[in-house]
């Protein structure tokens, strides 16, 4: 890894705490869709992550599928319009769906991605996000599992990135404001 000490301010949170926290919601997941076949949607890359991690907790029947999406227009990824890179190769049509994040921020991709799934034809969609930035959020989504609620900071690490990189982190940490010319 390249100098991430120096890049970083500090640790969010550890890999215990997220490692502890991922044991709780899937003991959830699992009592949830007890006796259920569930389709993991992970949104790439982000979320690939809690992904490898959530699944090898769950003894839920589940399988995986992921699908990528990009925001439309320049620099900030805020409009809310997006537009989809990989689609699922799953017919979402009486399935039982639940989205796998690593992070909700804006809202706006997830929300646009609810609705898009929704459409489908599923039995149900829920929401798994490793974190949320509540004081971000430019809409309500309705999510059923969090992580963690953070502050609304400059964080990478576990799936998280600043241009492509810090995801392989095995924590979650602050970065530095040179990093990002500040
Ligand atoms: C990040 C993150 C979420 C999304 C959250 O993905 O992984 O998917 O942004 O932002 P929002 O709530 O404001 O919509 P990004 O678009 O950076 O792609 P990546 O997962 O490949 O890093
Ligand atoms: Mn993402
Ligand atoms: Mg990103």
């Amino acid at each position: 890894r390249a100098d991430v000490e120096n890049d970083l301010e500090k640790v969010l949170l550890s890999q215990e705490q997220l490692h502890a926290r991922l044991d709780e919601l899937a003991a959830a997941i699992d009592a949830d869709y007890a006796g259920k076949q569930l389709l993991l949607v992970g949104v790439l890359k982000g979320a690939v992550m809690v992904m490898a991690d959530l699944v090898r907790r769950l003894h839920t029947d589940v399988q995986m599928d992921w699908m990528a999406v990009s925001s439309y227009g320049s620099g900030t990824k805020s409009s809310g319009v997006v537009r989809i890179l990989k689609d699922l190769d799953t017919d979402l049509t009486g399935r039982h769906v639940l989205i796998v994040e690593d992070i909700i921020d804006s809202g706006l991709t997830l929300s646009w991605l609810l609705s898009n799934l929704r459409s489908r034809g599923p039995e149900s969609v829920e929401i798994a996000t490793m974190l949320r930035k509540p004081e971000a959020a430019k809409v309500e989504v309705d999510v059923r599992y969090v992580g963690f609620d953070i502050p609304n900071e400059f964080v990478v690490g576990y799936g998280l990135d600043y241009a492509e990189r810090y995801r392989n982190l095995p924590f979650v940490g602050t970065l530095a404001p040179h990093v990002y010319g500040a």
